[in-house]
């Protein structure tokens, strides 16, 4: 949610700035801007995306080697010029971009008003702009030192890039609860939400940490807490190609993310599984694999698709590791008061590992005495750091907003945990362990075999691409992947969706059932297609449009329903990594279809880094 990009060194900024912003756009996309220094600060900045500030910037003075920039997922205030940042302090002596909330804003600003200060846009930024400078003004102190003395006085969540006019040659930045990567190059650095716009530059990074404060010049990185206390930068070595940050031959993120599926899931358990199937190593979890084995109770914690994934997880490991598992919403886990403690295993999952609710709810059981993990795909991020061990879903970067690629690999991860602990638990034998695992080897196979059918799903979608609504039913392991199909329609193509287990459809959708309704029937042939079969013909029996997902060599589907789309015959467990592929494939195109943008669509972020 925002993006921040920021460098200092021997090079011309502007452009690595505004590359930067491009890699950063999932994360907010309703303005854009920069701030160079060069002999004073120049600011361009405006309503819209970085193709527009690169409009605006075009025949003005661009040079500099100090400069940041920013693209805004609007918090307060509505996107528009004045809103977008960096933002000023009263008397230009700051300029700020920010990424979170400052919750005491409100209190802060009438504090500045008292002062004297005026305000030009409606922002939490400029508050903190405001302060950082009566701070410098009033105490006679460093930048650094006000910019720490002011942070003392901020509630809330920051990533921050600052420059200080009277104190040219340096970046200032500070960090919490909001993510923010240093990038260490020869002669100059790189500051950014993520390490997206730096990896073509430097594999060496710094995380900062909450409450650190940066100062940064072309030849020095010093690291402070708040209250002064010097810090020693970690440098890591971030293995991430750049490849996976571009297109290729695809029209939008979204697709090329659903083609590479095969790939995905693949990179997720190579290595991890061996060769002749007969056994799962998870090295990010072994060092507490006896308190999983042991384990009471498991908590998965997560939000958006990371939840429904946390669903499937459910029934894995139910079903094959023989624990019970709770589902919870981040953002209700963390202001409850949950009973957890020694003898449960709290799992987090999270695409971006930056999720500021999935984040807090690890947080809120430190100290409780449960174990802790991470299901994260971004390497270093906060919640990868922040809990005990966990396993990374190595998907690749995602870029689309609407998370594909990401889900298959985390429902993978689960399985691999599911029958892994099913083994150690002695609920597996030997055989059905082996057997599971090696069909898990299969599904990218699998996978490849739906993406062939993208023609047909295209043609379907061509069909209900004005409907207002669609209901998505699925039972058990495939009722999270109706969850998820409904969801990923409503995020790219604006059209109201609802997943709901296909029982409950007679408690209330079944109402609005009627011919200009598309029901998405996931019906595999496992124990409950009977079941699914029966509430398809209800369905029909109100003139509603049903389109089944069905397994391959089922007949009697074709005539119940209006549309077909095959899986291949795989075992249920893994059912979902193939039910939701033709799902995504039907959002994509309806998308397209009603000319929605795709990759950027309204009012959602890639990253969700505020409550
Ligand atoms: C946002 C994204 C979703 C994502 C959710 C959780 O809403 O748009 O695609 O599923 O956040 O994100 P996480 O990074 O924690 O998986």
């Amino acid at each position: 949610m925002c993006g921040i990009v920021a460098y200092v060194g021997e090079r011309t900024a502007y452009p690595i700035l505004i590359k930067g912003l491009q890699r950063l756009e999932y994360r907010g996309y309703d303005s854009a801007g920069i701030a160079l220094a060069n002999g004073g600060i120049r600011v361009y900045k405006c309503k819209g995306r970085v193709k527009d500030l690169q409009a605006l910037a075009r025949d003005k003075e661009v040079g500099g080697s100090i400069g940041m920039g920013h693209t805004r997922w609007a918090t307060h205030g509505e996107p528009s010029d004045a809103n977008a940042h960096p933002h000023a302090s009263e008397r230009g002596i700051f300029h700020v971009v920010h990424n979170g909330i400052i919750e005491n804003h409100a209190h802060l600003r009438r504090e500045l008003v008292r002062r004297g200060y005026t305000f030009r846009s409606e922002t939490d930024t400029e508050v903190l702009a405001n302060l950082i400078e009566d701070t410098y003004l009033e105490q006679n102190v460093s930048a650094e030192l006000a910019v720490r003395l002011a942070l003392t006085r901020v509630v809330g969540a920051y990533g921050l890039v600052i420059l200080c006019d009277r104190e040219p040659g340096k970046l200032l930045a500070a960090r919490k609860g909001s993510p923010l990567v240093i990038g260490v190059g020869e002669g100059e650095y790189f500051l950014a939400s993520d390490a997206m716009p730096i990896i073509e530059y430097t594999d060496r990074v710094i995380y900062m940490n909450d409450e650190e404060v940066a100062v940064i010049t072309p030849s020095a990185l010093d690291l402070k807490d708040l209250y002064n206390d010097v810090k020693t930068p970690e440098i890591k070595t971030i293995k991430l190609s750049i490849a996976n940050a571009d297109k290729g031959e695809f029209p939008h993120f979204m697709l090329k993310e659903i083609h590479e599926q095969p790939f995905s899931v693949t990179d997720t358990f190579r290595g991890r599984v061996a060769a002749d199937g007969d056994k799962i190593v998870l090295g990010g979890i072994l060092d507490v694999m006896p308190r999983l084995v042991e384990a009471r109770r498991v908590i998965i914690v997560a939000c958006g698709t990371s939840w429904h994934a946390a669903l499937v997880g459910e029934y894995l490991l139910e079903e094959y590791a023989r624990v019970p598992v709770e589902v919870e919403y981040a953002s209700e886990f963390r202001y409850r008061d949950p009973i957890v403690g020694e003898g449960d295993l709290v799992i987090a999952i999270s695409q971006s590992g930056e999720t500021a609710d999935t984040l807090a709810a690890i947080r809120r059981v430190k100290g409780t005495g449960a174990t802790c993990l991470g299901i994260c795909n971004v390497a270093g991020s906060s919640i990868s750091r922040e809990t005990e061990a966990g396993v990374y879903t190595r998907a690749g970067i995602e870029i689309g907003v609407a998370s594909t690629k990401a889900f298959t690999s985390q429902i993978t991860v689960l399985a691999m945990m599911a029958f892994l602990l099913g083994s150690k638990r002695r609920v597996l034998d030997a055989a059905e362990y082996r057997a599971l695992v090696s069909e898990l080897t299969r599904v990218p196979e699998m996978i490849a075999t739906v993406l062939e059918q993208e023609g047909r799903i295209k043609e379907i979608a061509e069909l209900y691409k004005e409907s207002p609504n669609a209901l998505f039913l699925g039972r058990g392991i495939l009722f999270p992947v109706a969850l998820e199909g409904a969801l990923k329609l409503k995020e790219i193509s604006y059209i109201h969706a609802e997943g709901y287990p296909a029982a409950e459809m007679k408690h209330g959708p079944i109402a609005l059932v009627d011919e200009r309704m598309p029901v998405f029937a996931i019906a595999t042939s496992d124990k409950l297609y009977d079941k699914t079969a029966g509430n398809i013909q209800e369905v029909k029996a109100r003139g509603g449009k049903v389109i089944a997902i069905a397994t391959r060599g089922n007949e009697e589907i074709r005539g119940l329903a209006d549309q077909v789309i095959e899986i291949p015959p795989c075992h249920v467990a893994l059912s979902p990594l193939l039910a939701v592929v033709p799902l995504q494939l039907f959002a994509y195109h309806v998308a397209v279809a009603r000319g929605c943008n795709v990759d950027q669509p309204r009012n959602l972020a890639k990253s969700v880094t505020v409550e």
